[in-house]
């Protein structure tokens, strides 16, 4: 058995229900065409996001490793990340129902998707990709408050599997954090979310003022609805890290 091979059975070992979704990342497999396409993509957002990206990320980026020329190894990914917050970039087949999300993220594995979006698809794709999920969420995961609050999430979620609505909620808390969150730094708003860091005209729209900037509140978050299609109306900021972690701890004592 492979270091590989041998590296995937044991992440299947700690797993019930995420299990069947683990799989090997074949990077030997990526083609130049793909690499090329992932540099473009972070060539044109890294400008952008030097300016407006949050101090945890971009510290975040730097600490795990990523390189502007080639795809990510996840492994190596991985590697550099444990030793500082535990996580782990774990890939999976595709997208993940729900219980084998929260698994996941209470297990401290980040369930990563290992397929490219193709050139003619650069600007936006449906579903997450390497690009999506490593690019902009892995970075803030060397962040210790931001992974302590990320498995605290995972973990109280996963006990909320009997109540739909508890989890509808819980959805908005990690949508207008994790996906689309703001934070305030330096006299300015800055972009933690993913959605925000990898997307080039999201990002843009915002900091031009184009979506409706609130102050973060737990109670507002999860009363607002949202579609995922949709260039948001409306996000929310914080002013530290820690009031995402303090609100999932909030969050659970009034939900559980
Ligand atoms: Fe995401």
């Amino acid at each position: 058995m492979g270091i590989a091979a041998s590296n995937l059975r044991l992440a299947q070992g700690k797993l019930t229900v995420a299990a069947p979704f683990l799989i090997e990342q074949d990077w030997a497999a990526y083609t130049p065409e793909q690499h090329a396409v992932w540099s473009e993509l972070v060539s044109r957002r890294m400008p952008q996001l030097r300016e407006h990206a949050c101090r945890e990320y971009l510290d975040g980026f730097e600490q795990i490793g990523l390189q502007e020329d080639r795809l990510p190894d996840l492994k190596a990914v991985s590697a550099r990340l444990g030793p500082r917050t535990g996580w782990q970039s774990t890939p999976v087949s595709g997208f993940l129902p729900a219980d084998a999300f929260f698994e996941m993220l209470a297990t401290r594995m980040f369930p990563t998707t290992t397929w490219l979006r193709s050139r003619d698809s650069m600007g936006y794709t449906p579903e997450p990709d390497i690009f999506h999920d490593v690019f902009g969420h892995v970075p803030m995961h060397a962040h210790p408050v931001f992974a302590d609050f990320l498995q605290h999430y995972g973990k109280v979620c996963a006990g909320l599997m009997h109540d739909p609505v508890a989890l509808e909620r819980m959805g908005r808390l990690f949508w207008f954090t994790v996906e689309f969150g703001l934070i305030r730094q330096d006299g300015a708003v800055k972009v933690y979310g993913s959605g925000l860091i990898s997307s080039h005209g999201e990002c843009s729209r915002v900091l031009e003022g184009g979506c409706e900037v609130k102050d973060f509140e737990l109670d507002a978050v999860m009363d607002q609805e949202f579609q995922t299609s949709e260039m948001q109306p409306v996000l929310y900021a914080v002013e530290w890290c820690d009031q995402i972690y303090e609100a999932a701890k909030l969050a659970e004592s009034r939900l559980g």
